[in-house]
């Protein structure tokens, strides 16, 4: 049975109540947390966002309806109590309203529900496919709520911070064209134009710009952005960027306000100091040293490169891989890791295959200083030294090496280097290490593509003094863009946009597009500069991993209410679905069925 709320008026949410409130009679509604019976007293915890209070029963003071109700009470149902704030008897110092309770004098069962699928509670080891089919459920749990509540606190933060810099918010649309951040799109087709699609965005970064040219100055957004690509921990196809734009500003402006913002957002949120500014590290250092783009310097264990020690050595593996252009021989020394098991140090191997290199090869220097390793033999004594030497490598110590085109071999070492920073405990969960990575190159080669592409989009400013050597060394143009990094994690991204056509032109035209194809891309935005263009630069932040990492999650899930799964599914909504043929007909689409078998 469900009663109405009529007459009943709420003074409070449960655990807003304090000792300063005893004596007070309160109204109280939310859902059952937990239910005792004891004979002539009932105990119900009842929960809402704020937290939980205790409700009291007695026959003495609610009447016999009232009490009858209580005991048909169970978890979930919906209630409304109202009563008297009194000292508790037995206090509870688990919960902050443990010095109290209310003695409950009139009550209503607002709603009645079923058992949940899962209990309502704190760190759930359910299965997250349960969770997400009953999100609404499991965004009860407290840990839920509190993460999707510190995410609300962090936009708010943001949104007073950039307004008190002079950020003006502006909102561009879902529905518009294929932008150039790189992932697939997705498409939204048109009725009215049979056989046209709009393009949801990958981000705002074109309309951005043009509101730099329409003279906003400074501009924000909260943006929700579309990206068909292979979803990870930190990657949803839906996502939210804290987006900004500034104009008549160099590298420098946009780093201080961001390091401002962030200490601010951090302090507010959280109650973390972060000290600024933050270090910068150019993209090649983050390379040599992390083998990542986005290092995690929350502990040491850093690449070595060997490959003038092994250019002459007797290891084919090494010396014939030096033979090719843009390949090196490195390390990474695993200290007082010498007797991993001979299993484990095969994981090893097979984890760097899974990241695209041929092989792994190890060298174990053992206590009584003789190796045990997968290419000794292969090489002298005075080859072995010089290596172990290059490699600070101690009695004890395992040293790992691969031997690759540069980018395998960072992309190698780099991911091993995570997995065993994790596995032997090297890392200091407590830090927030926050970092810019800088000076990125500008284009990269796609052998996909057989062609140049831009590495972070086509309207990044590439460094003058590189950018007259473009056509013979393209790989060298360094891009004036950065990265913010934060615990290996990029936090956000952003660059210093061409503003000169003579530049730009010359870019579309080094990635191989012709004239006639940037024209059909981006011809509205050319044709704007044309109209007198502020030099401008911005940087977005992913949202949600900004919320991860404040909250301490270890996925993006985590902190979206209602997100999707691996294969781009909502488990609640059923989304993708099927649609009415009708719906399908007014689109001018058929379906071809082959294909979908
Ligand atoms: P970029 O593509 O680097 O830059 O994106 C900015 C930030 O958005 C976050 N992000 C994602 N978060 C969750 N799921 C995803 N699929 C996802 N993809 C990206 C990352 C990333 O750092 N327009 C430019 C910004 C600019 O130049 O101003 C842009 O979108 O945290
Ligand atoms: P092989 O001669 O192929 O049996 O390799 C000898 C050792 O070198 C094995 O431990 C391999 O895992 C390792 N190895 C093979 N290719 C590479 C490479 N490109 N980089 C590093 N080690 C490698």
């Amino acid at each position: 049975m469900s009663e109405s709320m009529q007459g009943l008026h709420r003074t409070c949410r449960c655990a807003e109540l304090t000792v300063n409130d005893i004596g007070k009679t309160v109204t109280v509604m939310g859902w059952v947390a937990k239910y005792r019976n004891k004979g002539g007293l009932i105990f119900i915890d009842l929960r809402d966002r704020s937290g939980i209070i205790q409700l009291v029963y007695e026959e003495k003071d609610c009447g016999s309806e009232n009490f009858e109700k209580a005991s048909s009470m169970r978890n979930e149902f919906v209630v409304a109590a109202v009563g008297e704030v009194r000292e508790r008897s037995a206090i509870n110092d688990n919960i902050p309203t443990g010095h109290i309770e209310i003695r409950v004098k009139d009550t209503r069962i607002l709603s009645e529900a079923l058992t949940p699928p899962f209990a309502i509670e704190r760190d759930t080891k359910t299965k997250e496919e349960i969770r997400l089919k009953y999100r609404y459920l499991d965004l009860r749990r407290p840990d839920m709520q509190e993460r999707i509540m510190m995410k609300a606190k962090i936009m708010k933060l943001m949104r007073d911070f950039m307004a008190n810099e002079g950020f003006i918010e502006i909102e561009t649309p879902m529905l518009c064209n294929s932008t150039p951040e790189g992932a697939r799109d997705y498409l939204v087709p048109s009725r009215v134009h049979p056989g046209h699609f709009y393009a949801l965005p990958q981000s705002p970064q074109i309309l951005k710009q043009l509101l730099m040219l329409s003279g906003f100055d400074r501009y924000f957004q909260i943006a929700r952005c579309f990206r068909d690509e292979d979803l990870r921990a930190d990657r949803q196809p839906e996502f939210t960027q804290a987006d900004m734009e500034l104009s008549f500003v160099d590298v420098d402006d946009v780093i201080d306000v961001n390091e401002r913002l962030i200490k601010y957002v951090c302090k507010e949120s959280i109650g973390l100091d972060v000290e600024i500014p933050f270090k910068r590290m150019k993209w090649i250092d983050a390379m040599n040293d992390y083998g990542s783009d986005k290092p995690d310097t929350r502990f040491d264990m850093k690449l070595v490169d060997v490959s003038d020690v092994v250019k002459d050595c007797g290891f084919g593996v090494f010396t014939s891989a030096l033979a090719n252009k843009n390949s090196s021989v490195r390390g990474l020394n695993v200290k007082g890791q010498a007797d991993m098991p001979r299993k484990k140090i095969d994981a090893l191997v097979e984890m760097a295959k899974g990241s695209g290199a041929k092989g792994l090869a190890y060298l174990a220097v053992k206590e009584d200083g003789t190796y045990k390793s997968s290419f000794a033999k292969f090489m002298t004594e005075d080859e072995l030294k010089a290596l172990v030497t290059a490699m600070h490598g101690e009695k004890g110590d395992l040293l790992l090496f691969a031997a690759d085109k540069n980018l395998i071999v960072w992309k190698v070492l780099g991911a091993l280097r995570l997995q065993l920073g994790e596995e032997l405990g090297l890392i200091d969960h407590s830090k927030f290490n926050f970092l810019w990575v800088v000076e990125f190159p500008l284009l990269s080669w796609s052998d996909d593509e057989n062609r140049w592409v831009a590495e972070h989009h086509p309207f990044t400013m590439p460094f003058e003094e590189d950018f007259k050597h473009v056509d013979e060394d393209p790989g060298s143009v360094r891009a004036k863009a950065y990265d913010i990094v934060l615990n290996g994690f990029e936090l956000g991204g952003g660059s210093i946009r061409i503003h000169q056509d003579d530049i730009q032109e010359k870019m579309f035209e080094v990635i191989g597009f012709t004239k006639e194809e940037a024209e059909q891309k981006f011809g509205f935005l050319l044709n704007a500069f044309k109209y007198g263009v502020p030099p401008h630069a911005g940087l977005a932040y992913g949202l949600d991993r900004f919320a991860m990492l404040l909250t301490g999650a270890d996925n993006i899930r985590e902190v979206i209410a209602f997100p999707k799964v691996k294969d781009a599914t909502d488990l609640m909504l059923g989304s993708p679905n099927e649609v009415d043929p009708k719906q399908l007909e007014e689109l001018h689409i058929s379906i071809d069925k082959t294909e979908e078998q």
